[in-house]
């Protein structure tokens, strides 16, 4: 790839960073060969900071994820740098690594059924984790703080014992006797129905101004994103493409696959009879397109378009497109 600086870099807005992505790159050699399922991420999260990650299915949202939690498969190859808390992760060993991340950083993922031990109770997973992390609460008080009654019965309970609501408490709960100062929450409550959807996110979201920690909230949902996170950051094929303030980059996309997410939203929510999403579909690694990753999709696209774009930056945005659209006047209207 060239040296050019194509990836996005995220302004600080929260205080310092707690968490630094330099020119980080993933690739899975022997499925993909040299293509980076990641390609050159540059991101940063302030303390504190609530940042969403959009794109849709296979856009590496996931693999950021555990990229960030150092619990990338070992099938991966990445390059590049992740700070956390000031010190550069992948160069650690693997035991100082398995340390900050056991006492700094959270994980809740879609599928609590998977995260947890299917044959051990809550009550000894929590305790594992506990003791791991040196944790002050005990399993009973991290239950309580996720507002699960009957916390005897759930302690002694297998993760199949409890409802799908409950189980992504426990989740929760585990990534809290971390200590986090981040949390990664990879589509939390995706398998959740939707009144149940809403309790998990208040609570994430009231844990989170409680404690102060920064949540990486990686989701398909711009509508549960525009209510919940302060930043954004869209990812497609790999890269990102733009990043800003979640409600300025909703309102006024300046990059055409943003444009084309935020219709096919608005459109879901509005109930359309013809559904409008964009044409096409997310290629898979091995057929990534060179330029921009976009083109073959993209209604303003030239043959410029087959030589990667350089990120623009604007105040409080940046973009990598040759043809974004133009910034609206009055972002705010509505
Ligand atoms: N263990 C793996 N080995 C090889 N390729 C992988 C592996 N895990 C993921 N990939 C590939 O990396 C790309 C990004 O996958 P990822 O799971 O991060 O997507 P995603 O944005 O999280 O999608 P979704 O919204 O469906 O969860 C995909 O092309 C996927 O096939
Ligand atoms: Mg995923």
């Amino acid at each position: 790839m060239s040296g050019v600086d194509t990836g996005v870099r995220m302004g600080e807005l929260m205080g310092e960073d707690i968490l630094e992505i330099e020119n980080l790159s993933v690739r899975f050699p022997r499925r993909y060969g040299p293509v980076s399922v990641l390609d050159n991420i540059n991101l940063s999260i302030g303390s504190g900071e609530r940042l969403a990650i959009v794109g849709e299915s296979g856009c590496g949202k996931s693999i950021l994820g555990l990229a960030v939690s150092d619990l990338l498969p070992s099938s991966a190859v990445a390059n590049g740098r992740i700070e956390f808390l000031g010190t550069d992760v992948r160069s650690m060993s693997k035991s100082r690594r398995r340390s900050i991340r056991g006492q700094g950083i959270g994980i809740v993922y879609q599928d609590a059924m998977t995260s947890l031990n299917p044959g051990m109770s809550v009550g000894s997973q929590l305790t594992q984790v506990c003791k791991r992390s040196g944790a002050e609460a005990t399993p009973a008080e991290l239950l309580e703080s996720v507002r699960l009654g009957e916390t005897r019965r759930i302690l002694r309970a297998k993760p199949y014992q409890l409802s799908g609501g409950q189980r992504q408490r426990v989740l929760i709960a585990l990534a809290l006797a971390r200590n986090p100062r981040l949390v990664v929450a990879d589509e939390p409550t995706t398998a959740l129905d939707v009144t149940v959807q809403a309790q998990i996110m208040e609570l994430l979201l009231n844990l989170q101004s409680n404690l102060g920690f920064a949540l990486l909230f990686i989701s398909h949902d711009l509508a549960l994103v525009s209510e919940f996170t302060q930043r954004i950051a869209i990812m497609y094929a790999g890269q990102i493409v733009e990043t800003g303030l979640t409600t300025e980059v909703l309102q006024d996309p300046r990059h055409p696959y943003t444009a084309g997410l935020v219709s096919a939203s608005v459109s879901l929510e509005e109930g359309d009879d013809e559904l409008k999403s964009i044409p096409g579909q997310v290629r898979r690694p091995e057929s990534f397109l060179e330029g921009c990753r976009f083109r073959d999709r993209c209604e303003r696209v030239t043959e410029i378009c087959s030589v990667r774009p350089r990120v623009e930056e604007e105040p409080g945005r940046d973009f990598a497109c040759h043809h974004p659209y133009a910034k609206t006047a009055s972002v705010g209207r509505n």
